[in-house]
């Protein structure tokens, strides 16, 4: 007879929240899908979502809302000047985030766009903790160009380092000798860097950072889109900060800081919306005047009114140590289960995505035959999980040479939207890698045939070699 299994000896947790409305997804055959994945040029950004069995594309604008934030969808006001719900969002921003003033974008990159345009002049130079797409395109528009400042070990995925996205305070003493800091407007600092696998700056290199910046009066202006989980982080690793709650260390971190841009769509749980913040007037009125041009009023900056009453009731649900410790306690849970069956992966486990390392499973392909592109197809034709490149594809070109830029990460982004995927999803996932994982080895590379000028990674098509 079967002896009983000896009885746990941990305690389990489970997610914050209960579902109160479902929405169908569609099981397709291995037919359907290799028709569509043909169809999308084999690129998963072109697929359509009727298509996709569990979308891990991105965690942008697709989490779940709350019964408070749908509620607060119904108290709308939608003037088309001083809407309430402008002030709510305004009165959540300075609470958690601590900035001064506010510019209401209609996402991450219009906040992007605008301070690009406000203190970038041709010639300068913005360092940062690492690129990300739109965020250095906006730089580039506006003449400037970016440094890489980011740790060496970021551009490991074996590194273990707990602050993989911490700046390179040296590197970034010698950008500043090198260019004199009337050249460098800002330094750009992301937490977390997602380029890197989400992965976090602790406090200490943050307070580091400000401080030598401030020697030579440079500007900090955070990415702040999933700066709570970078908060998360901080408690879980920084000595001294367990214990403390995350809204208090996202506080102390954004004070650090002049300023920052926000995509609402990942930390504040909506589907839509951004902002531009900061603690200088002037730099606010030149903000707040330049989004009429681009956005609309700097009382909406792009949003209806019902979309800021959901991101500012979204801001105070994003803090709370209970949600932070799920969402992220979900990507780590299908991170620890690949690492397990030894599956690369960039380590540690970030905030919101588990990034397979492209390269070292698919390392007989060159990286100019697109391996992560072509693992994120694979995955899509295996299950219909539908995950992203994060690698040469999406690195783009030197605009000064035209070829191609070889990052030395070549990634595939499995991202969890908040609140949206189960724990059984998550098992479908990770058994679908390994499948693809286990038949690594006679994939074929892919060939670019069609590319687009700016950010080509969204709608570039390929046909496999
Ligand atoms: N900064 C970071 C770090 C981002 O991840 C994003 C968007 C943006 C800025 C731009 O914000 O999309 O609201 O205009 N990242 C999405 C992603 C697209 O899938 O990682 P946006």
């Amino acid at each position: 007879m079967n002896q009983p299994a000896p009885l746990p000896d941990r305690r389990s947790w489970a997610e914050p929240w209960k579902v109160k409305v479902v929405e169908p997804v569609r099981l397709t055959t291995r037919e359907q899908r290799d028709a569509a994945i043909r169809e999308a040029g084999w690129n998963t950004f072109l697929l359509r979502s009727d298509d996709v069995y569990i979308d891990l594309l991105t965690d942008s604008g697709t989490s779940a809302m709350s019964d408070s934030q749908w509620a607060g969808m119904m108290l709308g006001d939608e003037a088309y000047a001083g809407s309430r719900n402008f002030y709510h969002l305004w009165d959540a921003v300075r609470e958690y985030y601590g900035y001064q003033y506010i510019v209401p974008t209609h996402q991450g990159r219009g906040a992007e766009h605008i301070l690009s345009r406000i203190l970038i002049k041709p010639g300068d130079v913005i360092p940062g903790n690492m690129y990300f797409t739109t965020t250095r395109l906006h730089q580039e528009l506006a003449g400037g160009t970016f440094v890489d400042v980011i740790i060496p070990e970021a551009h490991d995925p074996a590194s273990e380092h707990p602050f993989k996205g911490n700046v390179d305070l040296e590197g970034l003493a010698r950008v500043i000798a090198e260019h004199g800091p009337e050249r460098i407007p800002y330094v750009c600092l992301h937490a977390t860097v997602n380029m890197a696998g989400g992965q976090p700056v602790s406090l200490e290199n943050a307070r580091a950072v400000r401080e030598l910046t401030a020697k030579h009066g440079i500007r900090v202006f955070m990415d702040a889109t999933r700066a709570v989980e970078n908060a998360y982080f901080i408690q879980q690793r920084e000595p001294g900060q367990q214990g403390r709650p995350v809204a208090a260390i996202l506080k102390e971190f954004c004070s650090l800081t002049d300023g920052c841009t926000m995509s609402g769509k990942k930390d504040p749980l909506v589907n839509i919306g951004g902002w531009l913040a900061m603690n200088d007037e002037t730099l606010y009125e030149e903000a707040s005047n330049l989004v009429v041009v681009f956005e609309g009023l700097h009382t909406y900056g792009g949003m209806a009114g019902r979309d800021m009453e959901a991101m500012a009731r979204g801001i105070v649900e994003s803090v709370q140590d209970d949600h932070i410790r799920a969402r992220i306690g979900q990507v780590e849970y299908l991170g620890h289960k690949l690492i397990g069956w030894g599956i690369p992966v960039v380590k540690p486990i970030g905030g919101h995505a588990v990034y397979l390392d492209a390269r070292a499973i698919y390392d007989h392909l060159p990286q100019d035959q697109f391996p992560a592109q072509m693992l994120a197809a694979q995955l899509y034709l295996d299950s219909g999980v539908r995950a992203m490149e994060r690698g040469i594809v999406s690195a783009g070109r030197d605009p000064a040479t035209g070829d191609h830029r070889y990052p030395r990460l070549e990634l595939v982004r499995l991202t969890i939207p908040r609140r949206v995927y189960t724990q059984a999803h998550m098992d479908v996932v990770a058994e679908s890698v390994a499948a693809v994982y286990s038949q690594r080895a006679n994939t074929p590379g892919l060939r670019m045939v069609h590319e687009p000028k700016y950010l080509r990674f969204f709608q570039a098509r390929f046909e496999p070699l």
